[in-house]
């Protein structure tokens, strides 16, 4: 579907359940010149491959940071692609000065996969600040892992709170407005039941 687009750069907003099987998929149909770009916070899987939640592998380059790529990868390397596509985007702070001199200035086709919002429904990374910099911008679902209606938001399962915690279904689970909001409240709930039972606990001893 990207084929005849010439120089693009294109946003993918998804879920993180769903997120690198879309990339591996939009990537698969392009017979051209690719290489994937993650973060290297996400260390889960093997560094050099993503490997999606169905367990499908592609090559891949994990780092810190973007502007290291071309260095990275070799600048002779880097003329020769076409396609760079870069998952994980909300870890990446130079996100934006990457695309755009990937696809204004090198003209690649750049692929850019992430979450437009974090647990907190928050704006997550450089994500958003790229829309303006896209021809075209995407909103993936997944299925509501309580009802099975679509699911736009991401429940944290656990009670760590910062922003950058890294983890799979274990931690993370896609969930419909109504059961974001449900969720919510119960985790809330949990939280001050646990905590004043930590504090009776505390005057025990
Ligand atoms: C990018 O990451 C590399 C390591 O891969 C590091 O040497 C470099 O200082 C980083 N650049 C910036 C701007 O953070």
């Amino acid at each position: 579907m990207l084929l005849n687009l010439g120089h693009d750069l294109v946003l993918i907003y998804c879920h993180v359940i769903v997120g690198t099987s879309i990339l591996y998929y939009v990537l698969d149909i392009l017979v051209k010149t690719v290489a994937v770009i993650k973060s290297n916070k996400d260390t889960r899987y093997a560094l050099d491959s993503i490997v999606t939640h169905d367990g499908m592998k592609l090559p891949c380059w994990a780092l810190a940071n973007l502007s290291s790529f071309r260095q990275k990868i070799g600048p002779d390397t880097y003329d020769q692609l076409d396609v760079i596509g870069i998952d994980e985007a909300q870890f990446f702070e130079d996100l934006y000065d990457f695309c755009c001199e990937a696809a204004d200035r090198d003209g690649k086709t750049v692929i850019v996969a992430g979450l437009d919002g974090n647990y907190l429904r928050r704006s997550f990374g450089s994500v958003l600040d790229i829309i303006p910099l896209a021809d075209s911008v995407m909103k993936l679902t997944a299925r509501c892992e309580l009802c099975g209606k679509r699911a736009f938001f991401t429940l944290r399962k656990t009670d760590e709170t910062q922003t950058e915690l890294i983890g799979g279904a274990d931690v993370y689970m896609p969930v419909c407005r109504q059961h974001y909001v449900n969720g919510q409240v119960v985790i809330e709930a949990t939280r001050s039941v646990l905590e004043s039972q930590k504090l009776q606990c505390g005057s025990y001893t």
